[in-house]
């Protein structure tokens, strides 16, 4: 099974869009499942070299900061292709679920899914999904992450809320999500690479057409800091939220839990 390349994008992003706050756009969630759709075959490759290979690391320090049990159930909310979905399996979970809502992204996990667990009962199970809506019962989860995901969802809030209702008492969330790095000049570098380097070579690797990897730092400089995701967090019923900064702070990580219940694990 190979998944499809697209033939050719069309713009969803113009420079006047981005010129003001894309989060706003009444059609952004059409948008963005338009722009994830033409750019999903280049999307792990671009992660990889755009991140300088981070990217896999920072995924599986968000899995270690869950403290991953035997018996967990895990939904990994915007999985796209599936790698923070997979961090999770690899690590051990009971169940890992991935919902999104481009197909495209969702045929790449499959396949890769399919390559890299023989047994259909060890790898994660992907579903179309919106993550504003979810299709589960009332706390059916012990973990729900979301990588690079909640920035893109065109109500963040309500997505925060969906996690806790699928959470059950004690359950935890973590979140990854692009920040700036604290130290001044750190910050002024990461910003050249973001705004002017990676818009460019991101989008000759992808031949992308949509306005993806400029829509990418606009979309990180126009969403909540850290200050603004943590408040989020807490007004939708999550506790004990800690912060782990990662790679200088470029990306950070956010686990939240849901009161009551045992923090970590489940004795059944
Ligand atoms: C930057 S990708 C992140 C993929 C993956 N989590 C990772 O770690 O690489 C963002 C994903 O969010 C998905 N997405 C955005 N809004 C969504 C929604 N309302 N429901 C489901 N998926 C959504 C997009 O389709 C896309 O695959």
């Amino acid at each position: 099974m190979t998944p499809t390349r697209p033939s050719s994008s069309q713009q969803v992003w113009s420079a006047a869009d981005l010129a003001g706050d894309p989060h706003k756009a009444a059609d952004k969630d059409q948008r963005i499942r338009r722009m994830f759709g033409a750019i999903a075959h280049r999307y792990d490759l671009n992660n990889r070299l755009h991140s300088f290979g981070r990217d896999q690391a920072w995924r599986r320090r968000a899995v270690r900061l869950c403290r991953v049990q035997p018996t967990d159930r895990v939904l990994d909310a915007a999985c796209g292709t599936g790698d923070l979905a997979e961090a999770f399996a690899a690590a051990g979970a009971q169940e890992v679920c991935g919902v999104d809502f481009t197909a495209e992204m969702l045929e790449i996990a499959r396949c890769k899914a399919a390559r890299r667990w023989t047994r259909a009962d060890q790898r994660p199970r992907y579903e179309l999904a919106d993550v504003l809506a979810l299709p589960f019962e009332d706390a059916t989860f012990d973990i729900v992450s979301i990588g690079f995901g909640l920035r893109n969802v065109t109500d963040p809030r309500q997505a925060l809320r969906e996690f806790r209702r699928v959470l059950r008492p004690g359950g935890r969330v973590v979140i990854l999500e692009f920040s700036d790095p604290a130290n001044p000049v750190l910050r002024v570098l990461n910003r050249l690479y973001c705004e002017h380097i990676m818009p460019i070579t991101a989008t000759l690797l992808a031949a992308d057409r949509s306005g993806a990897y400029r829509y990418l730092p606009r979309s990180v400089s126009t969403f909540a800091d850290r200050n603004a995701l943590a408040a989020m967090m807490e007004e939708a019923g999550f506790r004990s939220i800690r912060r782990s900064p990662m790679t200088f702070g470029v990306c950070v990580a956010y686990l939240g839990s849901v009161p009551g219940g045992l923090s970590a694990g489940r004795v059944r």
